[in-house]
């Protein structure tokens, strides 16, 4: 297998530029190409030996303008009984990270410098670390995440033409914080299926069938999550990131998340947030994106 974008992997960081482009009708595989050098440009300051970290992944368009032969359609908005989400599907998805702003923020620039000539900024959110990596429900996000080699077999395409690269899905969530913290933290441990200090799974008999963790803990449906919390203090909530080996496992726990699936069961998650983005993507391995 060809090596993935090892910001992928990256663990620990505490600082995220999130970019997505709408490329410009038009546009061709040569000036993406060449907008996307700022990956490698010097910049201003003296940076981290090991970082900044980038991921760069494109929609079906981004794929189709670099001639990229990766079978990936864009991302259907899905309606549920009790909760939908919507497809603002677009074309680049740059994802910068690292242990300080200033490097990150001077990466983004850089990538923006270029993709900015021939492409819309559509959505641009910095993230951060949230206390021991908590969402803003105060509740710790990536505990059940698969590690080592789980992570990469269920991040990476094991075989074939594009082995090494990876599918995203990225949606955009808005919480509604007072509605949450009004319930009481008991149920919020049951609406999420773990407990709050200290993020202990329920056990069989005492996970709810409508709890987060029941709806997407799911043996055959692995995926590697990355989300992070975003926001100020008027509007704030996560950006939800995953990397799977294929999109098919995205599809499945959206839609048991939604109450989609055969048991009719809509995730609690619902009640205090919602997806307003959507998103596919595919993180090409590192040496055909370099
Ligand atoms: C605002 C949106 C979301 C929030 C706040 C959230 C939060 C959480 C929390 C607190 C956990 C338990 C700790 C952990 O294992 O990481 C969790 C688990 C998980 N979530 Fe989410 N999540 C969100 C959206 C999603 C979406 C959209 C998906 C699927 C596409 C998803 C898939 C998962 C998976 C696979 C697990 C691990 C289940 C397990 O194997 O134990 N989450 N999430």
């Amino acid at each position: 297998m060809r090596d993935p974008q090892a910001g992928i992997f990256q663990p620990d960081t505490t600082h995220h530029h999130l970019l997505e482009y709408r490329l410009t009708r038009g546009t061709t595989g040569d000036a993406l190409r060449e907008a996307l050098r700022g990956l490698h440009a010097p910049l201003p300051f003296q940076a981290p030996e090991d970082g900044p970290w980038c991921v760069i992944a494109f929609g079906p368009e981004g794929l189709r303008t670099l001639g990229l032969k990766v079978p990936l359609s864009p991302f259907a908005a899905l309606d549920g009984p009790r909760a939908a989400m919507p497809s603002t599907q677009r074309d680049v998805f740059v994802w910068v990270h690292g242990g300080s702003a200033g490097p990150v923020h001077d990466r983004a620039r850089s990538l923006h410098a270029g993709l900015g000539g021939i492409a819309t900024l559509e959505l641009e959110e910095r993230g951060f670390v949230y206390h021991d990596s908590r969402d803003l429900s105060g509740f710790v996000d990536g505990s059940g995440n698969p590690k080592g080699d789980e992570a990469r077999a269920a991040a990476l395409v094991a075989d074939g033409p594009q082995a090494g690269g990876a599918y995203v899905l990225s949606q955009r969530w808005v919480h509604d914080l007072a509605a949450f913290e009004a319930v009481p933290v008991d149920e919020q441990e049951r609406m999420i299926g773990r407990t709050k200090p200290d993020s202990v799974e329920f056990d069989g008999d005492r996970m709810p069938a409508d709890a987060h963790v029941a709806r997407t803990d799911v043996s055959e449906a692995k995926i590697f999550r990355r989300s992070m919390p975003i926001g100020g203090v008027a509007e704030h909530g996560l950006y939800f990131l995953a990397f799977g080996c294929d999109t098919e496992r995205f599809d499945l726990l959206l839609r048991r998340m939604l109450g989609l699936s055969e048991d009719g069961i809509t995730d609690r998650l619902f009640e205090f947030t919602q997806p307003r983005t959507g998103s596919l993507w595919f993180a090409p391995p590192a040496e055909e994106l370099a």
